[in-house]
C-alpha cells in the first residue's frame, strides 16, 4: 500500500469513528461528564449514552446547553512530548451571560482559573515574530475584534478571572463533592460551598488547605481528602473544625525517594478519637523502619466508630535513600568507593519487615484484637509507589517508580482466618530486582 493510501485509510477510519462519538451540540444531554484531555490519541472513558468529550470547547458546550448535568470530571494535562490539550480553562465569554447547571460533584485536575481572558485578547509580544507580523496576527485572528468589543465592558468586568466568570456563571451552593487537584483551590469560592461534604484539597499547599478548611462552616465536611508530597497538617488543625462530622479521612503523602513520607507519631493519634468521634474510615502513613509499628497500630485501633483503614508504608529502604543513581554516574562511584559495590544492593533497597500475606494477616489480627467499639473489618496495606504513571514529557525515571505492593485483609473474605489477608499486587516485591522486572509478571498490573 502506498503511503498515501495508507494516510487516507487512516484518517477517514479515525474521523468516522469521532463523528460516531464525539459529543456535540444538539447531541443528546448527559447528566455527567468524565474525560481527560487531550485525549485524541487514546480510548475514550464513555459518558452513559456513549459520549465523549474532546476539547475544553465541546465540554464548555454541554455545560452551556445541558441543564441536567450534575457532576464533572475533568483532567487536563500534557500528555507526553506533543499532545496538547485545546486549552487548560473553559472559554467563558468576558461579557457574561452564560449559565452553567448547578453541579452536586465537580472534580477538577490541570484546570486553570487564574487567566485574565482580557489580559490575552491584548496585543502581547509573540516570541521570535517581528512587530508587524504580531500585529498582522492580531487583527487577522480576530482577537483584535474581540479586544475591541471588550472595550466597552466596565473595568470589573473586563478585569475577571476565568474563575470569577465561572463563579458567576453557576450556582456553587448545591456542591456536595469537591475536588481540586494539581492546584490550590482558590479562596473565593469556599464562601459559596454551603452544601459541600466530601472535598478533597490534594492540589493545596498547607497554608491553602488549612484555610479552606477554616473559612467552611464548621463541622459540615463528610469525607476529606488531602494526598500530596512534604509536610503534613497538624491533625489538630484540621479536627478542631472539621473532626465532628467526618467519617472518612484519608491524611497522607505519596512516597519519595528522598526521604521518608512525613506520619503522625502516637501522641497525635490518640487525640483522634476525641476529635473525630465518627471516623468510619482511615488513610494514613505509617513507619515502620526494622520493626512492627505495633504502638501506631494500636493508636489506630482505639477509635470507637472505626471499621476500615488504609495504611501506607514507604518502600525505600534508608540506604538506598542515601544510594545516588544514574544518571550521576560520578556519584555513584564515589559512593561504591566508600560504601563497597555490594552494599545496599538486591533485598538491602527495600524497607524491613516485607509486607506479604502472613505479615500482614498478623497485623490485621493484632488491630482487631486491640480494637475498641465497633469491629474493624477491613485493614488494607499499601506500600511503595501508588502514583499514577507518568503520563507527561521525557524525565528520568528513579528507582522508586512502580515499586509498589498492595495486601487486603477483610474479616468477610472467603476461606476464613487464614483467607482473611489477600496480596493483590506485588507479590514478594523485594526479591524483585531489575526494574523491567516489576511489568513481566502476569500477577503484576502496572496500569493504574
Ligand atoms: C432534564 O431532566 C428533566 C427531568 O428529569 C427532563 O424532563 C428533561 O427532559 C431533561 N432535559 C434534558 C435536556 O435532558
Ligand atoms: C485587576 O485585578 C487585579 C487583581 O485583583 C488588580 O491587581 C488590578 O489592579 C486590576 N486591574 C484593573 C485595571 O482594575
Ligand atoms: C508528635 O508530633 C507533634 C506535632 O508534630 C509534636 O508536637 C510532638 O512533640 C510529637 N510527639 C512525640 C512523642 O514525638
Ligand atoms: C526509625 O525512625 C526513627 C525516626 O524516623 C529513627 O529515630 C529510628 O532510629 C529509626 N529506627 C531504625 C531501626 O532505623
Ligand atoms: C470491607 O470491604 C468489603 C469488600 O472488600 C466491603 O464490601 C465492605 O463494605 C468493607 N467494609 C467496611 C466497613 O469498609
Amino acid at each position: 500500500m502506498r503511503l498515501s493510501h495508507l494516510f487516507l485509510f487512516t484518517s477517514s477510519f479515525f474521523s468516522i469513528f469521532a463523528l460516531a462519538t464525539r459529543w456535540r451540540q444538539g447531541h443528546p444531554c448527559p447528566e455527567s461528564i468524565k474525560t481527560v484531555l487531550p485525549n485524541s490519541d487514546r480510548p475514550l472513558d464513555e459518558n452513559e449514552n456513549g459520549h465523549t468529550f474532546d476539547s475544553m470547547v465541546a465540554v464548555h458546550e454541554a455545560l452551556t446547553t445541558c441543564p441536567n448535568i450534575s457532576s464533572l470530571d475533568l483532567r487536563v494535562t500534557l500528555m507526553g512530548c506533543s499532545s496538547w490539550p485545546d486549552r487548560f480553562n473553559f472559554p467563558f465569554r468576558l461579557a457574561g451571560g452564560e449559565r452553567y447547571p448547578a453541579l452536586k460533584e465537580l472534580r477538577l485536575e490541570g484546570y486553570n482559573f487564574d487567566e485574565r481572558p482580557w489580559e490575552k485578547l491584548a496585543l502581547g509580544k509573540s516570541y521570535g515574530l517581528p512587530w508587524y507580523e504580531s500585529l498582522t496576527e492580531w487583527l487577522l485572528s480576530g482577537t483584535a475584534r474581540k479586544w475591541w468589543n471588550a472595550r466597552a465592558l466596565d473595568i470589573d468586568q473586563r478585569n475577571k478571572t476565568n474563575l470569577d466568570l465561572w463563579l458567576d456563571a453557576m450556582d456553587w451552593s448545591h456542591l456536595e463533592a469537591l475536588a481540586v487537584l494539581d492546584r490550590p483551590l482558590p479562596l473565593k469560592d469556599v464562601p459559596r460551598l454551603r452544601s459541600l461534604e466530601k472535598l478533597d484539597l490534594s492540589g493545596s499547599d498547607v497554608e491553602n488547605a488549612r484555610e479552606v478548611i477554616q473559612t467552611l462552616p464548621s463541622q459540615s465536611l463528610t469525607s476529606l481528602t488531602i494526598v500530596r508530597s512534604a509536610e503534613m497538617l497538624e491533625l489538630e488543625t484540621i479536627l478542631s473544625h472539621q473532626g465532628k462530622s467526618l467519617t472518612v479521612l484519608e491524611l497522607r503523602s505519596p512516597e519519595v525517594q528522598s526521604k521518608p513520607s512525613p506520619a503522625f507519631n502516637i501522641s497525635e493519634l490518640q487525640f483522634l478519637p476525641q476529635l473525630a468521634p465518627n471516623l468510619q474510615h482511615l488513610s494514613i502513613n505509617v513507619h515502620r523502619n526494622g520493626s512492627w509499628p505495633l504502638g501506631t497500630l494500636e493508636a489506630i485501633s482505639t477509635n470507637p466508630s472505626l471499621r476500615s483503614v488504609d495504611i501506607w508504608f514507604d518502600i525505600v529502604s534508608e540506604c538506598r535513600r542515601q544510594k545516588p543513581e544514574a544518571p550521576h554516574i560520578r556519584d555513584v562511584r564515589k559512593w561504591e568507593a566508600t560504601h563497597g559495590v555490594d552494599a545496599c544492593n538486591g533485598e538491602d533497597q527495600y524497607q524491613r519487615p516485607y509486607i506479604d500475606q502472613s505479615s500482614s494477616l498478623e497485623l490485621f489480627r493484632y488491630m482487631r484484637v486491640k480494637k475498641i467499639g465497633q469491629e474493624l473489618a477491613n485493614v488494607t496495606f499499601w506500600v511503595g509507589d501508588w502514583t499514577r504513571a507518568w503520563d507527561g514529557p521525557l524525565y528520568f525515571a528513579d528507582w522508586l517508580e512502580h515499586r509498589r505492593s498492595k495486601v487486603s485483609c477483610s474479616i468477610r473474605a472467603e476461606g476464613g482466618e487464614e483467607g482473611w489477608c489477600v496480596v493483590e499486587d506485588g507479590k514478594e516485591y523485594w526479591k524483585r530486582g531489575k526494574y523491567w522486572d516489576w511489568g513481566g509478571d502476569d500477577d503484576y498490573d502496572m496500569v493504574d
